[in-house]
């Protein structure tokens, strides 16, 4: 099958994320085409509602159409349309005659245009609520050396996500990370049946969204609090969506991790770890080295002990501080220096890349995501 992936706000992560996603699965697949933030990937048939589940940087799946005539075999049909890259004039014309067609066909035609103004695409609430819902048909045109023309299968849930986040009993901004990033860490590194230990787990985001795929999983944290706050959220989620994969918890500290597992037991880690005091400005770069500094034994520590209880060729994808100063300079962990001596290897993520930044404009401290692997 051909499919269209439409992806999320980062789109070499989100690209990062499907690779790995397949490649832990050992499913055959090419990639044909990347722009923007649109992927054409030939691979075996999907299940696309499962897959866009599990995925947290994709917003779209659709099937490659060689004929788009071939979809227009009802006598009424309920039509969307999106254009990407988003462009007026391609939007317009297309429209234009794809409606001249449903004329000339005699079909009668609901047609969906997107909801805010002078926008070329259907965004996702708008495609489950007016499309998928209702039986209709969203095309997807994307505009490259040529017109490729994709029919959507399924689109991402956002009121899911939210749900299990500010939905949860339990919630603390400063400890959490978002169910979306919390996904991609873990299509990263860990495959369903896996046991996958998150060491800085706080209320258990990770851990959820791991229990969601299918991926058994582990959490420490040092703070009593989050533990019991995990604890909670945990078993609201086991009862609301009936999981059947095992979690454990523990208040320990994550540097000292082979005093409590045994060494080469643990498939995959997914972390975000202590990123250094929260920042309400952009710190000056005197500061910003100073976090790092500090931040850097505690890093190579808890890399160490990863190390050890990790089995061979296990993955780990861990979120590094990284900080752009007031005087416009990025100060970031030195990662190779890192790896090296902590006996990791660097994965690359996207097109060479060993690190990608995940992180908006309002963000003093900003992710930067890395894969490691256990030599
Ligand atoms: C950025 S938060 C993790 C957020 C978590 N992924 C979530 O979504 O809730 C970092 C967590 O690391 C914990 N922590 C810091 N140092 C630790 C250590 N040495 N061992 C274990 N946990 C530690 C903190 O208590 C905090 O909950």
């Amino acid at each position: 099958m051909i499919y269209g992936f439409l992806l999320g706000k980062n789109p070499e992560l989100s690209l990062a994320e499907i690779y790995y996603y397949l490649k832990n699965r050992n499913i055959d697949f090419e990639i044909r085409k990347f722009e923007k933030d649109f992927v054409i990937i030939s691979t075996k048939k999907l299940d696309e509602e499962k897959v866009i589940n599990d995925l947290g940087g994709t917003i779209k799946i659709a099937e490659y159409v060689e004929n788009i005539e071939n979809l227009f075999v009802f006598d009424k049909i309920r039509l969307g349309l999106s254009v990407y890259p988003r462009n007026r004039k391609l939007y317009d014309n297309l429209k234009k005659e794809l409606t001249q067609k449903l004329k000339d066909r005699k079909i009668k035609y609901i047609f969906i245009s997107p909801k805010f103004h002078g926008h070329t695409d259907l965004k996702h609430f708008e495609v489950l609520k007016k499309i998928i819902r209702k039986n209709g048909i969203e095309i997807i045109a994307f505009f490259s050396e040529k017109n490729y023309f994709f029919k959507t299968l399924s689109v991402h849930d956002p009121s899911k996500f939210k749900e299990r986040d500010v939905g949860r009993p339990r919630q603390r901004t400063i400890y959490s990370i978002s169910p979306r990033l919390a996904k991609i860490l873990i299509n990263l590194s860990s495959k369903p049946g896996d046991t996958m230990l998150d060491p800085f787990c706080g209320i258990g985001t990770i851990i959820q969204e791991a229990l969601l795929i299918g991926v058994n999983a582990i959490g420490f944290d040092k703070n009593e609090k989050c533990i019991q706050d995990a604890k909670t959220n945990l078993n609201w989620l086991m009862k609301k969506y009936q999981i059947r994969n095992k979690f454990s918890l523990l208040e320990a500290d994550s540097t000292k991790i082979s005093n409590y597992l045994e060494k080469n037991s643990i498939d995959s880690i997914a972390t975000e770890p202590y990123l250094g005091p929260p920042l309400k400005s952009k710190p000056k770069k005197t500061y910003a080295e100073k976090i790092i500094n500090d931040l850097y034994g505690f890093y190579e520590d808890f890399l160490l002990e990863a190390e050890k209880v990790l089995k061979p060729k296990g993955k780990a994808s861990i979120v590094f501080p990284n900080f752009l100063t007031k005087e416009g300079d990025e100060i970031k962990m030195d990662i190779y220096n890192i790896a090296k001596k902590t006996k990791f290897k660097l994965l690359d993520l996207f097109d060479g890349k060993k690190s990608i930044i995940d992180a908006d404009q309002k963000q003093m401290t900003r992710r930067e995501i890395v894969l490691l692997e256990k030599g």
